[in-house]
């Protein structure tokens, strides 16, 4: 695939009148340079997770490449204004974004710097560019982006940081390539969390423990062998991390006895189920194997 740097759009744009004003931002953050890589190519996240974009409408989703039409919200105006927005990997941890906004083109550059295995810094270009008197707004522009920029940053740095939480729990994250895919991304439905060989994959608990002391968390502190108790009319036992890509999970993800994911919406069944007699009313082994022999409940990770 042929693709352009931002130096070489610049410069096409220059040839035909347009100026430009540029500025950076920069997060550094706990987390894995493949963290911040897939935050920026996740498309599923972006319609969940984004207060700032009421819709995201992908249009063409690709390997290294996505366009979108975003319904996206303006800062200061209150206003919602459609945005075709092309994003493209330059290179690995090099990520390219082109927009228009009016009379203004948008370029940003999103660079990945690993500090460390579990340390990255994550620097955002921008670069402004129009023609004659609209040079006079560029620093109400530039106000816009960086409010849009702390409102986004709020929003996704959370998800790097479960998901650097995870890693240094001896968590990993299964990808088929060397970075991110956008298309990757969208395949809800695949388990891609995975524990390191040293973890424990099973759990063994005392049924009758839990009806007696009624914790609210069983097995480990967090991570995917760790469990969340619900005390209804039954008694369910739900998985505190989303095996997909590591979303924390809680009893706030609950809807209608389903379990919805917050960062792409898939939804789960209890693992287990009992009614208040301890008896087994079903359960789900999507994720893990379970057994149930008289007291004894087991859990296994199945990946
Ligand atoms: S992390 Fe993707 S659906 Fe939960
Ligand atoms: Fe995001």
């Amino acid at each position: 695939m042929k693709k352009l740097t931002v130096n070489q759009i610049v410069s096409k744009l220059e040839q035909f009148g347009f100026k430009k004003t540029k500025f950076e931002v920069k997060t550094v953050g706990k987390y894995s340079g493949l963290d911040s890589d897939w935050n920026y190519k996740d498309v599923p996240h972006v319609h969940n997770v984004h207060s700032q974009i009421d819709q995201s409408i992908p249009i063409s989703i690709g390997d290294k490449s996505a366009f979108f039409v975003n319904l996206q919200k303006i800062p200061f105006v209150s206003i919602t204004l459609p945005l075709t927005v092309t994003i493209y990997e330059y290179s690995r941890f090099n990520i390219i974004y082109l927009a228009s906004f009016g009379p203004y083109i948008i370029i940003i550059n999103t660079k990945i710097l690993e500090l460390d295995e579990n340390n990255c810094e994550t620097t955002t270009e921008y670069t402004i560019l129009t023609k004659g008197l609209f040079k006079l707004f560029f620093s109400f522009i530039k106000k816009m982006l960086l409010k849009n920029y702390s409102k986004l940053m709020s929003e996704d740095v959370p998800m790097r940081d479960q998901r650097g939480r995870l890693r240094e729990n001896d968590h990993f994250f299964f990808l088929p390539d060397e970075t991110y895919s956008f298309d990757f991304t969208t395949e809800i439905s695949r388990n891609n969390v995975r524990l390191n060989e040293n973890k424990n994959k099973s759990l063994s608990i005392s049924k009758n423990k839990i009806f007696k002391n009624k914790p609210y968390i069983i097995g480990e502190k967090n991570g995917i062998m760790s469990f969340f108790i619900t005390y209804d009319e039954n008694i369910n036992i739900w998985p505190k991390t989303c095996p997909h890509e590591g979303a924390n999970l809680s009893k706030d993800c609950l809807k209608k006895n389903k379990l919805s994911c917050p960062w792409h919406g898939r939804s789960f069944n209890p693992i287990i189920s009992f009614d208040s007699f301890g008896n087994l009313i079903s359960k789900d082994e999507k994720i893990y194997n379970v057994s149930i022999n008289n007291d004894d409940i087991q859990i296994v990770f199945k990946n």
